[in-house]
């Protein structure tokens, strides 16, 4: 029912430096893919086949990791080494990739909001490319949610519990829990002051969004930091009475940070690597 996914990857990545100097976070590799093939894989797997770049300078690799290497294609067509290239041939087949530029960095709402050329007026998918979500077990965390979007068409948060003091780094919800796992937003605030969190909720980079978001993101002034936050348009969105938070079965990894980089590189290595040969 969801068909598109964004995914802001105009970031910096200065936690990342110099790995960052001239190449986008977002094709740093855990083990031998990128971090945001990761994701669209997922959105892949959840039905949202139109993947929509909020892209900016310096990215131009990540627009031709999801296009054919003629080159490479016609220098191993035929050899053993082809097995290599299977996980992102899957990908081409199965997505359509659009782009738009974000010539400015006002933060996550106003990428968001950059997206919306390539949304239009229909839910969709938000993918942080950082946060690595993995689960063996059954669906992808975006799975899991296009199915609660089935049921309540109301946008959707993936939140996780984190320690109390870890709660300044995330935007942090308040809500009552329908039934296990599932929330409705009372309210949300993005990266509050330590001590303040309403809860140890914290959002996670995935979200299903209804289209009215665009016109809330519009009307919502800088908030955090003097950016654009998606947490405050969705607070908007709270108050009217529909925004679910729903804590994702399966693992998350902050890739943002170089700790949760080399976790989930050790995890994915022992646990998800096959070497396709
Ligand atoms: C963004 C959001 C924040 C969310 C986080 C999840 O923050 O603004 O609400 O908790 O992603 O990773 P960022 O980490 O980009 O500063």
């Amino acid at each position: 029912m969801i068909k598109k996914c964004l995914f802001p990857v105009a970031g910096y990545g200065t936690r990342f430096l110099p790995a960052t100097k001239s190449m986008p976070k977002e094709m740093l590799p855990v083990v031998n893919k990128p971090l945001v093939q990761y994701g669209v894989e997922e959105a892949i797997e959840a039905g949202m086949n139109t993947i929509s770049f909020v892209t900016g300078r310096g990215k131009r690799s990540i627009a031709d990791h999801f296009d054919i290497s003629y080159e490479l294609e016609h220098q191993i067509a035929g050899t053993s080494k082809e097995v290599y290239l299977g996980s992102i041939r899957n990908v081409l087949e199965q997505g359509v990739f659009t782009m738009v530029r974000q010539r400015e960095m006002k933060g996550l709402g106003h990428a968001i909001l950059t997206g919306e050329p390539l949304i239009g007026s229909e839910p969709f998918g938000v993918v942080l490319s950082d946060d690595l979500c993995l689960n063996e077990d059954g669906p992808g965390v975006l799975a899991q949610m296009a199915e609660l979007y089935s049921q309540f068409r109301c946008s959707i948060v993936a939140i996780q519990e984190v320690p109390m003091e870890e709660a300044h780094k995330y935007g942090v919800i308040k809500a009552e829990e329908l039934k296990d796992g599932l929330y409705r937003v009372d309210d949300m605030v993005e990266k509050p002051p330590q001590g303040e969190a309403p809860s140890n909720l914290a959002i996670i980079g995935r979200y299903i969004l209804t289209p009215d978001i665009f016109d809330i993101i519009r009307a919502t002034p800088p908030g955090k930091n003097g950016e654009v936050q998606i947490t405050d348009a969705l607070l908007t969105q709270a108050k009217k009475g529909c925004v679910m938070a729903y804590k994702f079965k399966g693992r998350r990894f902050d890739c943002g940070s170089v700790t949760g980089f080399v976790e989930a590189t050790n995890y994915v290595f022992e646990n998800v690597y096959a070497d396709p040969a």
